[in-house]
């Protein structure tokens, strides 16, 4: 059985304060109402791994994720974070190849491909993100761009790797704009990632492979959207920050 996953990207928000109140929130809701079958997941910026986890602490279905790892092992590389580091503070996931690292730092497959290899040596689980450009879907390419994303960076893991891989769907187009995709938008390219994967790796792992959505989702039209059977969860953005708006997407399967 695949698992139900709601990532919060904090991105470059949120000072110290700011992340303690929301994780405090956070923590306090998914107790005290009893948020169940779902793993929440906070990946807030370098700086607050370590105070997030001790908030933390070992609340069942909450975990600890970072936007992004280097590609590198260890070394002479500054301003990097490593796997390994990440991995000795208690961090368990982490999110790689969002686009705007394609964008902004011109991340491309390859070293994406690196940058996943390290996450899996070191035990972290990575959400590893696809998504196409408003002119790749208007072009009506998109599915076999964002499939392309998944060949050159995932292809050439082991299937006991790629097993542990988290795969988030975010339409470059529906992110912080409020738009979303339709539910059947994402769904349709939900189920063509599933077929892509069993392709390389056989049904069973595809099928036990949790595909996220992300782009503007927010309490109002999660339902739906984690109602399509290949839609097991979301990579929530803006509604991450918000510590009610991120309980309500947890309990919205
Ligand atoms: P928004 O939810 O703000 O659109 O962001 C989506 C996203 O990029 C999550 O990684």
């Amino acid at each position: 059985m695949r698992k139900k996953i709601i990532a919060g990207n904090w991105k470059m928000n949120m000072t110290f304060d700011e992340g303690q109140k929301l994780t405090s929130e956070i923590v306090n809701m998914f107790k005290d109402e009893a948020v169940k079958d779902v793993i929440a997941v906070l990946n807030p910026p370098f700086p607050h791994i370590f105070p997030v986890k001790k908030l933390i602490g070992d609340t069942p279905g909450i975990a600890l994720g970072a936007q992004n790892c280097s590609a590198m092992e260890s070394g002479a590389f500054t301003g990097e974070v490593s796997a390994k580091i990440l991995a000795s503070f208690g961090v368990q996931y982490v999110i790689l190849g969002h686009s705007e690292r394609r964008e902004y730092f011109k991340e491309d497959n390859e070293l994406l491909a690196l940058k996943v290899k390290q996450a899996l040596a070191h035990g972290l689980t990575p959400i590893f993100c696809c998504g196409e450009s408003l002119e790749i879907r208007m072009a009506g390419t998109h599915e076999s761009n964002v499939k392309f994303q998944l060949t050159e960076s995932l292809f050439d893991l082991s299937p006991e790797d790629m097993a542990k891989v988290v795969i988030a769907y975010e339409p470059i187009w529906a992110i912080g704009t409020g738009k979303t995709a339709t539910a059947d938008q994402a769904q349709e390219m939900h189920a063509a990632l599933r077929r892509h994967i069993a392709s390389k790796f056989g049904k069973e792992l595809a099928n036990n492979t949790s595909i996220l959505y992300g782009g503007s989702a927010n309490p109002g039209n999660a339902k739906e959207l984690f109602s399509k059977e290949d839609v097991d969860g979301g990579l929530i953005g803006g509604a991450s920050l918000k510590s009610r708006d991120f309980i309500d997407i947890t309990k919205s399967f």
